[in-house]
Order: C-alpha cells, then sequence, then structure tokens
C-alpha cells in the first residue's frame, strides 16, 4: 500500500553537518510511517508554499518515533529546509521506493567483505545501511568521498561502528587520503577480495564504480536520483530507460544497472528534457 496522506513532524533539533549540509531530526507523533521505513527507501518533504521534494533518511526509528534528514543546499528547497528551527513544523508522505537488499550470504562470504562507497551528500542514505550490516558479522569497509575538509560529515559516526575499515578521501587532501572516492576504491580492489558493493553518491562517480565492480565480478546495488513528483508511479517523471525510479528504485542492482542506457550518461530535467550528465 502506498502511502498518499501526510504526516506532520516537529524538528526537536537542527545540527550544521558540514559547509553546506545540515541534518533535522524530528519528531512524529505517529510513527507508522516510520515502520515502513528500511535502507535506502525515501521520503517526500513537503513545505508548505514552497516545494516538495525527496529525501532519504539518514536515521530513522520507530520506538523513539524520530527520523534525521540530511540534506545539501542546492535550491530554494533545501535552502528553506536549512532555515528551519527546533519547535517548526515540516510534512512528510512516504515512505517510498524499493531500499536497499541484504546480500545473499553464503561460506565463502565470511572470508571475504563488504564495500559501501558514499560520495558527497550520498554518504547519508547509506548511514542506515551501514548500521544494518554491522549489526551481521559480514566484514565491512566503508569509503567517503569528499570535495574538502570542510564538506566532510558523519565521519565520527560512522566510523564508531566500524572503526578503522573507514576511509575517508579529499580531493584536495585536506583530510584523509587525496583523491576521490574511486582512487580509494581502485587501490582497496587490489589489497581485498570484495563479495558485495553498495553505494551512493554523483552519478558520474556511480558509473565508474559500476565499472569497476562488474570488471571484478563483485554483484553491488546503487542508490540513483532523478527528478521525482508524485513518487506514486504514475507521472513518469523520474523514469530512467522506462524504469520509474520512485517504484522500481531508487536503489537498482547490477544486473539493471548494465542494461541502462541513461545511466551515467542523461537525466531528465523537471520539464521532462533529456539533459547531459556532467562530471563536474
Ligand atoms: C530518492 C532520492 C533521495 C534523495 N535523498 C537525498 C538526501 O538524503 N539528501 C540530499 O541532500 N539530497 C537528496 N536527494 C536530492 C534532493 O531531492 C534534491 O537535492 C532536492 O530536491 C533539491 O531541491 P531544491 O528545491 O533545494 O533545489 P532546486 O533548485 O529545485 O533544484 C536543484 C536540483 O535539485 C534536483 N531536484 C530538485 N527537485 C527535485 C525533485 N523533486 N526530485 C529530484 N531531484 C530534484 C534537480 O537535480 C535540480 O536540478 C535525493 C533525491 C532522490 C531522487
Ligand atoms: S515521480 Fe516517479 S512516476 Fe511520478
Amino acid at each position: 500500500m502506498v502511502a498518499r496522506y501526510y504526516v506532520k513532524g516537529i524538528i526537536t533539533s537542527k545540527k550544521r553537518e558540514s559547509e553546506n549540509v545540515f541534518s533535522h531530526t524530528i519528531y512524529f507523533e505517529d510513527s507508522k510511517m516510520l515502520r515502513k521505513l528500511k535502507p535506502g527507501r525515501f521520503v517526500m518533504v513537503w513545505l508548505p508554499g514552497c516545494d516538495e521534494f525527496p529525501l532519504s533518511p539518514s536515521f530513522y526509528d520507530h520506538v523513539s518515533s524520530t527520523m534525521r534528514l540530511t540534506f545539501r543546499i542546492v535550491g530554494l528547497g533545501t535552502k528553506t529546509l536549512a532555515s528551519l528551527n527546533p519547535g517548526q513544523a515540516i510534512f512528510v508522505r512516504g515512505p517510498y521506493g524499493n531500499g536497499f537488499i541484504m546480500p545473499p550470504i553464503t561460506k565463502s562470504s565470511s572470508e571475504k567483505s563488504i564495500l559501501v562507497v558514499g560520495g558527497g551528500v550520498g554518504i547519508a542514505p547509506l548511514v542506515p545501511l551501514i548500521r544494518a550490516l554491522t549489526s551481521t558479522s559480514l566484514n565491512l569497509h566503508v569509503i567517503c568521498g569528499f570535495k574538502s575538509a570542510i564538506d566532510t560529515f558523519f565521519v565520527d559516526e560512522i566510523s564508531k561502528f566500524i572503526g578503522e575499515n573507514l576511509t575517508v578521501t579529499t580531493d584536495d587532501g585536506s583530510m584523509g587520503i587525496r583523491g576521490t572516492a574511486i582512487d580509494a576504491v581502485e587501490e582497496l580492489l587490489k589489497q581485498k577480495n570484495f563479495f558485495y558493493a553498495f553505494a551512493c553518491g554523483p552519478e558520474p562517480m556511480l558509473f565508474k564504480l559500476h565499472k569497476m565492480l562488474l570488471n571484478k565480478e563483485v554483484p553491488h546495488q546503487m542508490l540513483l536520483e532523478r527528478y521525482v513528483k508524485c513518487a506514486l508511479g504514475v507521472c513518469g517523471s523520474c523514469t530512467i530507460d522506462g524504469l520509474r525510479l520512485c517504484k522500481e528504485g531508487p536503489v537498482f542492482n547490477d544486473t539493471i544497472l548494465r542494461r541502462l542506457s541513461e545511466f551515467g550518461r542523461f537525466k531528465r530535467l523537471a520539464s521532462g528534457i533529456r539533459e547531459l550528465i556532467i562530471d563536474s
């Protein structure tokens, strides 16, 4: 059953995570929506009189009836959301989409590791997945890539879960290893055997990673972004090669990703016009 109604939440705390990334923790009187969340699913955030847009929670807990939204300011909607303060209300509908699926565990999995790669604010939706994976007996290595030290966030939170198995990269070398998350993956793939991988981040990064993982025959799932309007599977705004991101995604596995001709190449604007994806 798809949720078509809004639930009101009250912001209980606000945190500036980095130069351009904020988190709001939100309390909901009705925790039904939170029970349906799973890592990688998303909600539609409605700011009356402003905009509605999709975000994948970086934390949720139905016992305390709270959810954390972590977002980068890119335009009016996210700027307005960042201007809200504790005590103020927001409206949310969902959750929508499929979410990440836990990897198949076989006898040989215990000798290999799982790789999780996040780029920029793409790290936020991976946090609930990392929590879920660390509660299993599986080995985990996480790579978080940022542009610079001022952009880093969640490094302490993630290292609390996985300790030394966290690699941080910055393009300018101001924190962690100099280079991109992809550079770090390339090195790590020489040293360790991975039996599964998960990723979220800028699409050019995901596309390169997908090619590298295919070469190494590592099955994977990636959370993609497209322009979400209805989130109900009706309007077709979010399609990628005919698949609706809000229904069949936002998480796609390697079997589907290799069939998508638009993956890493084209996205659609709000108008529906196709636009080239540029590696910035
Ligand atoms: C499933 C999913 C989960 C996401 N999770 C997160 C998250 O956890 N944290 C985060 O920072 N960002 C996330 N995003 C991206 C986020 O939705 C956009 O950054 C946000 O909508 C920008 O809105 P705006 O009004 O600030 O910007 P605008 O100025 O309106 O738009 C700037 C750009 O943001 C994107 N955008 C705008 N509206 C939408 C929309 N309705 N659907 C998709 N993209 C849009 C477009 O690429 C657009 O060019 C997610 C996107 C999707 C599809
Ligand atoms: S946003 Fe996916 S079909 Fe409308």
